[in-house]
């Protein structure tokens, strides 16, 4: 297990639950309507969700019919998820499970799952290649990976965002905006998701063609990509928010397939 990633969730877990909810409104107008327009799901459909958290996207599936099956590494998060998830008995399962461990992935059913989706967390996993190399072989046919993450060129710990306030002829005008001073080289980085987490996370930041190389790699070939944006209702709630700044997208999301014929995975 990644026990330096696991503790940093742990201590985040309550402030996380009490925050996220069931979907703050960057999944609930970004993450999750993009996502489950990729996921196209049906009813009875058996889904892995890697990374699960307290669970809220795991139980949106299971309200669109999905039988869900949601890992996460932190023991603390899947206690609020299992607290919040009675109503869903039957229809979304819990487990402990470290994703950047290629071991973790051995016992769950080979072809077992119509889709596995991966919200936000991408950034949050220290290896990537245990979860691509699993993918081929725990989809079943016309299955499919989708995954939303913090967006890889302009939402990262090498970016400062920014807000100037020019005199224009006598009018002031306000500009928000994203500094990108890092991008390129992948890093690891303590940063913030939520403002006033009682824990930094450990950021694993890489640039698009190194978050897509694994699943290249491994046989996965992308065929949708989102980059949704805030509709113009949402209000910001501080000057710097992502909502201010409606054509830089803070968040990326895709869908992955396994190729026919391509040989990949584990
Ligand atoms: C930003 S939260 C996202 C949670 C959830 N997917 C959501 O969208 O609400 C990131 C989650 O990744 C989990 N995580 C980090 N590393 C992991 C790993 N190696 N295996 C499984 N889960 C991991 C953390 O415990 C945390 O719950």
């Amino acid at each position: 297990m990644d026990n330096e990633v696991a503790e940093i969730w742990d201590a985040n877990a309550d402030f996380w639950d009490a925050q996220m909810g069931e979907g703050n409104l960057t999944h609930r107008h970004l993450v999750a309507p993009a996502m489950e327009r990729l996921l196209d799901l049906r009813k009875g459909e058996e889904v892995l969700d890697v990374a699960c958290g307290n669970g809220q996207f795991a139980r949106r599936l299971a309200g669109l019919g999905a039988h869900v099956l949601a890992v996460d590494l932190s023991e603390q998060m899947l206690a609020h998820a299992g607290a919040r998830s009675a109503e869903f008995e039957g229809r979304v399962e819990y487990r402990r499970l470290d994703a950047s461990n290629p071991a973790s992935f051995q016992d769950l059913r080979s072809g077992g799952f119509s889709a596995v989706v991966c919200a936000m967390s991408l950034m949050d996993l220290r290896h990537l290649p245990p979860l691509a190399r699993a993918l081929p072989r725990l989809l079943g046919p016309g299955g499919r990976f989708v995954f939303s993450v913090t967006h890889p060129a302009f939402n990262g710990t090498g970016m400062r965002r920014i807000l100037e306030e020019e005199d224009d002829g006598g009018t002031l005008v306000q500009r928000g905006g994203v500094f990108v001073y890092e991008y390129l080289t992948p890093k690891v980085a303590l940063g913030l998701a939520i403002p006033g987490q009682p824990r930094p996370q450990l950021y694993f930041d890489r640039p698009l063609s190194e978050l897509l190389r694994p699943f290249f790699e491994a046989g996965l070939a992308l065929d949708a990509l989102e980059e949704p944006r805030f509709p113009p209702e949402v209000v910001p709630t501080r000057p710097t928010s992502w909502i201010g700044v409606p054509e830089i997208p803070p968040v990326l999301v895709g869908r992955l397939r396994p190729v026919a014929g391509r040989r990949g995975g584990d």
